[in-house]
């Protein structure tokens, strides 16, 4: 898929496809494309070319069934800063439970993702960035989606929150959730991603599993990989 911004072409060439209980990563620096690309699946950007499908629907002409069953972790977002994270785990909660039951069951599940324990007694705004995204990640998990869309879900974290964070999302696709991430961090897609697509400037030059690609490349990590690709494309 294509997608350009007025007269800059921010997407060139896109082409994914992602297996389900996978965490798929687009790994590449700031201005790669990532966010785009991420956008035009949830369905919130239209792209200029191209088809997508997800689980089967097309993108553009089954948009709302695509809805229904994604969860989209935006790389800015923000919580409701005057309410408790308890209130705003029930909040988004009862817009997706079926009935009472299910409504607690979501968010016995959200507090336990969130692993904010007794602090989600105390309102978002005293919350540091950790615990915003933790609680966030929790909010965009509990609804259990066949796909979860999370984007840069570590960035901003220190080791101990980003490493939470990163179990979490493992436990969610061994419960068979799907997940598709972004990260400009090379590094630690290594031990979180299944598969990975390294992007560079609207393009991806790369798929594969990260051991594998370490492996074709003979490099030690996949910030080498990247730098190799780089070097290589069109003169190797
Ligand atoms: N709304 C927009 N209008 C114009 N240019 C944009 C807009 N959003 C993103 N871009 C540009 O598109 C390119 C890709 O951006 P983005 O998808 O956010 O990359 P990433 O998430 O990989 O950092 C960048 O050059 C960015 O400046
Ligand atoms: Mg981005």
């Amino acid at each position: 898929m294509r997608k350009s911004y007025g007269s800059f072409q921010a997407l060139k060439q896109i082409d994914l496809e992602i297996e389900q209980g996978e965490i798929y990563g687009l790994i590449g620096p700031n201005g790669a494309g990532k966010t785009t690309t991420l956008r035009i699946l949830c369905t919130l950007l239209k792209p200029d070319s191209g088809s997508v499908k997800i689980f089967g629907y097309d993108l553009t002409s089954q948009a709302d069934e695509i809805r229904k069953l994604i969860s989209y972790l935006p790389e800015d977002a923000g919580a409701y800063k005057e309410l408790t994270g308890i209130d705003y785990l029930k909040f988004i909660a009862r817009f997706f439970a079926k009935d009472e039951k299910h409504f607690h069951q979501m968010v016995e599940k959200g507090v336990q993702i969130s692993g904010l324990s007794d602090r989600l007694k105390t309102k978002v705004s005293t919350y540091s960035k950790g615990m915003t995204r933790r609680l966030l990640i929790a909010r965009a998990l509990m609804i259990d989606p066949k796909l979860a869309v999370l984007d840069e879900p570590t960035s901003g974290l220190d080791v101990l929150n980003a490493r939470e964070v990163r179990n979490t999302i493992k436990e969610f696709t061994k419960n068979g959730g799907t997940v598709l991430l972004s990260s400009h961090n090379m590094l630690e897609v290594e031990f979180l991603c299944d598969r990975i697509s390294l992007i560079n400037s609207g393009r991806i030059v790369k798929t594969g599993a990260p051991q594998d690609l370490k492996k074709e490349f003979n490099a030690s990590n996949i910030e080498e990989v990247f730098t190799e690709v780089i070097r290589c494309s069109g003169t190797c």
